[in-house]
């Protein structure tokens, strides 16, 4: 079993996400932390804790992170995407578990250091507690087993701008130090998400599995449905932070390439976009008077069997 760390800003397709992976025996959780993004990070940790509540793993750590960015402010989340509660307004009642002392950066360096080479991190937010984490501890670079990310577009245009995906978006800063650091690290960004619908028809399939969880789940994706079919006018939601767990499930439903990437950290129109350095621009000479120069390589995902990863997420969420 790989031992997980999830980072997540719950987020309704975050709630999914954590649902997946705890349904999934190849995953033995660590713990999770939590970040700002989606909503503020008191809302996204107590949404964290009520999901392990709600899934009966009241055993689970929960680590609060990062309240910002590591430049400038929070700016206050994405409401109209997924509620003002972050769970598509379901309100539901705050959880009665509390999250440990330890910060999410302190989290994961401790997780690390007891379990060299044998932790993955599954990044579902905003990178902030990872950076912080590397600041701290640099170490951890070399002793992570994997980083894999929900977050940028390399070949594609962005969603919280037409430059920029939201996660990268919301702390380019931390983005550019994590994808620049020297661990396995993959990206699942919006050039596999944005081809992998999960189908009005099959949430309701799904919903029709009867658990706390479930029902939580997806009674607030209908407000994350109704968002993507009024505003990107597909008949159901792009599926974002489970496509991480499906790639760690089953790698060969993923086809990947590898070049180092730099985030825009600029306040300027493309603040957030994740720039590979692609092909003839990879030329020595060229390569060695850009910012580009020995960073090192990214897996990121370009294609993807969108329908088994439907299946598989569609099979694990109704067959816990
Ligand atoms: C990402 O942004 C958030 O809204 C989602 O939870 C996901 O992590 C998609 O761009
Ligand atoms: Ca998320």
């Amino acid at each position: 079993m790989r031992k997980l760390i999830i980072d997540t800003d719950p987020g309704i397709d975050d709630s999914m996400a954590i649902q997946l992976a705890l349904a999934s025996k190849e995953f033995k959780i660590l713990g999770l932390t939590t970040v700002f993004g989606n909503v503020n990070i008191d809302l996204a940790t107590t949404n964290t804790l009520r999901l392990l509540q709600l899934a009966n793993r009241t055993d689970l750590p929960v680590a609060k992170g990062a309240s910002k960015p590591l430049k400038g402010k929070f700016m206050g989340g994405v409401p109209f995407v997924h509620g003002d509660d972050g769970q598509g307004n379901t309100w539901q009642r705050p959880s009665i578990l509390s999250p440990i002392n330890t910060p999410a950066d302190e989290f994961i360096i401790e997780q690390v250091l007891k379990f060299p080479k044998q932790v993955t991190i599954a990044a579902l937010g905003p990178l902030t507690n990872l950076a912080l984490a590397l600041s701290k501890k640099p170490e951890i670079q070399k002793m992570v087993k994997e980083v894999i990310f929900m977050g940028g577009n390399a070949f594609c245009s962005g969603n919280a701008t037409p430059a920029a995906e939201a996660n990268m978006y919301s702390d380019p800063n931390a983005a550019d130090i994590v994808l620049g650091a020297k661990w396995p690290i993959t990206m699942v960004g919006l050039d596999v998400t944005h081809k992998t619908i999960l189908l009005k028809e099959t949430l309701s399939e799904i919903s029709e599995f009867d658990s706390p969880l479930n029902n939580h789940v997806t009674e607030a994706y209908q407000f994350y449905q109704d968002f993507f079919i009024k505003v990107n006018k597909i008949d159901g939601t792009y599926v974002h932070d489970s496509s991480v767990f499906a790639y760690l499930i089953n790698k060969n439903l993923y086809q990947t390439v590898s070049y180092p990437i730099r985030v825009e950290t600029q306040e300027c129109l493309s603040k957030g976009k994740t720039w590979p350095s692609l092909g003839e621009s990879d030329h020595e000479e060229r390569v060695a008077l850009k910012p580009w120069k020995n960073r090192p390589k990214v897996t990121i995902c370009i294609d993807v069997d969108y329908k088994k990863v439907i299946e598989l997420i569609k099979v694990r969420l109704t067959n816990p």
